[in-house]
C-alpha cells in the first residue's frame, strides 16, 4: 500500500535544476575531484575519467531520473520505496532499495564533517580580515586571527592538530574543540533545512546559495588567471599547471633522486585508477547514491526529466572540470612547483594544506581564501542535505509517522555516525574506511543493480516512455540500449577487475587497522538495521495489500 501522506514537489522546473545541479556541485568538485586527479596520475587519470563521464555519469544520471519520478509517480521517495514499487513489488527489489540507503547515509556522517571543517577555516579568514578593524578573532589554537603561516609543515601541523589526526578522541579532551561546535552547528542547519521540505528548504536555499558559490568561483579564478608566474621560477606557470593536469605523462622524480617519465599504460593498467575515476563520477553526479533518484521522486509528473538530468550533469561537470580544475591544481603547482603538488597529492592535503600556504603567498590571499573555503562551505550544504535527504524519505516511506519525528529520527542515526567518525580520528581511519567503502565501492554495486532494475525488470520502453513524458526536447533513442548493452558492462567489468586486482589487498589492509575493523563493524550494524526495517515494513505493506 502506498504511505498516506501529502504529496510534496518541487515549486518550478528551474527550481529543480539548480537543487539539483546545488546537490551535486560540492566538495566532490572542488576537493575531491582535484584531489584524485593528483592522486592517480595528473593527466592519465583523466582518460578513464571522461570515458566513464561518457558511458557512466550522463546515461545514469539520466535513467535515474526517470527511475526517481516514476517511483514518486507511485507515491515512494526513497531509493527503498522506488525500487520496491518499480521492481514490481518484490520482497528482493525492496531489499536491495532498503540496503541502497547505506550509501547516502553513511556518506552524509562524515561529509558534515568536511562541511565543517570549510567552514571554520572560511571563519578563521574572516577573523583576519576583521582583524584590519580591531574586530580580529581567531577559532583556532595558536593561530592568530588569519591563517598566514611560515610553511607548509605549519599548515600541515594546524591542520592534524585541528582534525584530531594525532590521536582518537582528541576531540573531546579537555574543552569542546571548536570543530566539534562547528561541526554540530552544519547538522543543526542540514537538519532544519530538510525539515522545511524540498520547495520551502532545499529549493529556496539552493536558489540563494547556487549564484554565490558561482560568484565566489569567478573572482577566485580571476585572480588566479591574472598571477602570471607569481614566483618568477621556471616550471611554474599558469600553463605548467594546467599540464600537470591535462598531460597524460609527466616526469616524476624517484627516491633515488632520478628523474623519469611516467607512462600512460602504467596508469592505465591499474584497476585502482578506473574504480577511482568512475566512483568520482557516481560521488560528484551523486548517481547511485540514492540523491538524485531521490530528488527526481518530487518533480511534478508532467514536467521534463530527461533536458533537466543532461543540464544538472553537464553543469556539474563545468564546475568540476573547468573551476574544481582551475582554482586548486594550476595554483599550488604557481607557488610550489609540480614536485610539492605530487607530495602534498590528496585530497585533503590538497585543499586544507596546500591551498591555504597558496594563499598565504598571494597578494590579497586573505579575502580570497575566505572567498575559497566560503563557496566549499555553501556547495557542501546543498550537497549535505541531498544526501541526508534519501534517509529522510526512506523514514517517510516506512513509517507513517510526522515529518518532525522523522527528522529527529534522522538527526540521531547520522549523528551517531558523525561522533564515530570524530571520535576515531587518528590519521582520519574511520573517514577515509568510510568513504572508501561508500563512496568508492558501494556505488559500483549499487549501480549495477540499480541499471539492472531499470533495464531488465523495469523494461528499456517504458524508460524510454518516462523520459518522453513532459519532455521538452526527447533524448535519441539509442540511450537506453547504450545504458543496457555499453554502461551495464562497462560498469560490471572495472569492478570484476579491481575486484580480482586489488580486494584481497584491500581486505589485508583492514585485517591490519584497528579502527577500519570497527568502522565496517559499525557500516554492518547500520546495514543489518537498514535490511531489518526494509523486511518489516514490506511484510507490512503485503498483509496491507491482501486485506485490501
Ligand atoms: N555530489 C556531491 C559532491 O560532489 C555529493 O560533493
Amino acid at each position: 500500500m502506498k504511505p498516506s501522506r501529502q504529496q510534496e514537489h518541487w515549486g518550478s522546473r528551474v527550481g529543480v535544476v539548480i537543487a539539483v545541479a546545488g546537490g551535486a556541485v560540492g566538495l566532490g568538485n572542488f576537493l575531491r575531484f582535484p584531489g584524485q586527479v593528483v592522486s592517480y596520475g595528473g593527466g592519465a587519470f583523466m582518460i578513464p575519467y571522461l570515458l566513464s563521464f561518457l558511458f557512466i555519469a550522463i546515461p545514469l544520471a539520466s535513467s535515474e531520473w526517470a527511475l526517481g519520478r516514476r517511483g514518486g509517480r507511485l507515491g515512494y521517495h526513497s531509493p527503498f520505496g522506488i525500487y520496491y514499487a518499480v521492481g514490481n513489488k518484490s520482497r528482493f527489489w525492496g531489499l536491495c532499495g532498503g540496503l541502497s540507503g547505506l550509501t547516502p547515509l553513511v556518506i552524509s556522517m562524515y561529509y558534515i564533517i568536511v562541511e565543517a571543517w570549510c567552514l571554520l577555516y572560511a571563519l578563521q579568514y574572516l577573523g583576519g580580515l576583521l582583524d584590519h578593524c580591531g574586530l580580529g578573532f581567531s577559532l583556532l589554537n595558536e593561530v592568530k586571527p588569519g591563517l598566514l603561516l611560515d610553511s607548509s609543515s605549519e599548515y600541515g601541523s594546524l591542520f592534524e592538530s585541528f582534525t584530531g589526526m594525532n590521536a582518537d578522541g582528541s576531540l573531546f579532551k579537555n574543552a569542546v574543540s571548536p570543530l566539534a561546535v562547528v561541526t554540530l552547528v552544519c547538522a543543526a542547519a542540514n537538519f532544519y533545512l530538510i525539515y522545511r521540505g524540498v520547495s520551502k528548504g532545499i529549493e529556496r536555499f539552493s536558489k540563494i546559495v547556487a549564484p554565490l558559490v558561482l560568484i565566489c568561483s569567478f573572482v577566485v579564478i580571476a585572480r588566479i588567471l591574472t598571477l602570471g608566474n607569481p614566483t618568477g621560477t621556471p616550471g611554474q606557470s599558469l600553463i605548467d599547471g594546467l599540464g600537470f593536469m591535462w598531460n597524460p605523462t609527466r616526469e616524476i622524480v624517484l627516491e633515488s633522486g632520478e628523474i623519469v617519465r611516467s607512462s600512460v599504460f602504467d596508469s592505465l593498467s591499474n584497476p585502482e585508477v578506473w574504480l577511482a575515476a568512475t566512483a568520482q563520477l557516481f560521488f560528484t553526479v551523486s548517481i547511485c547514491l540514492g540523491a538524485t533518484c531521490s530528488y527526481a521522486s518530487y518533480v511534478k509528473p508532467n514536467e521534463d526529466v530527461a533536458l533537466s538530468s543532461v543540464t544538472a550533469t553537464v553543469a556539474n561537470e563545468f564546475c568540476e572540470v573547468v573551476l574544481g580544475g582551475l582554482m586548486a591544481i594550476p595554483p599550488a603547482v604557481m607557488f610550489l612547483g609540480i614536485q610539492a603538488a605530487d607530495k602534498f597529492g590528496s585530497t585533503f592535503s590538497l585543499g586544507f594544506i596546500v591551498l591555504p600556504n597558496v594563499f598565504g603567498q598571494m597578494p590579497a590571499g586573505q579575502f580570497f581564501g575566505f572567498l575559497f573555503f566560503t563557496l566549499l562551505f555553501c556547495a557542501a550544504i546543498t550537497s549535505s542535505m541531498s544526501i541526508i535527504q534519501p534517509t529522510l524519505a526512506l523514514f517517510q516511506d516506512a513509517l507513517r509517522i510526522s515529518r518532525t519525528v522523522c527528522v529527529l529520527l534522522v538527526s540521531l542515526v547520522v549523528l551517531s555516525g558523525t561522533a564515530f567518525v570524530c571520535w576515531f580520528t587518528k590519521d582520519l581511519a574511520a573517514l577515509d574506511a568510510f568513504d572508501f567503502w561508500l563512496a568508492n565501492f558501494a556505488p559500483f554495486l549499487g549501480g549495477v543493480f540499480q541499471t539492472i532494475l531499470i533495464v531488465r525488470v523495469w523494461k528499456l520502453s517504458n524508460l524510454q516512455k518516462e523520459w518522453d513524458s513532459g519532455a521538452i526536447v526527447k533524448l535519441p533513442r539509442f540511450f537506453g540500449p547504450i545504458i543496457k548493452y555499453v554502461s551495464l558492462p562497462y560498469l560490471a567489468a572495472i569492478f570484476a577487475f579491481w575486484c580480482y586486482k586489488n580486494l584481497k589487498g584491500r581486505v589485508l589492509d583492514v585485517a591490519e587497522n584497528d579502527v577500519a575493523q570497527y568502522s565496517l563493524i559499525f557500516i554492518a550494524a547500520l546495514a543489518v538495521g537498514l535490511l531489518a526495517l526494509s523486511w518489516i515494513v514490506i511484510e507490512r505493506w503485503k498483509k496491507e495489500e491482501r486485506l485490501k
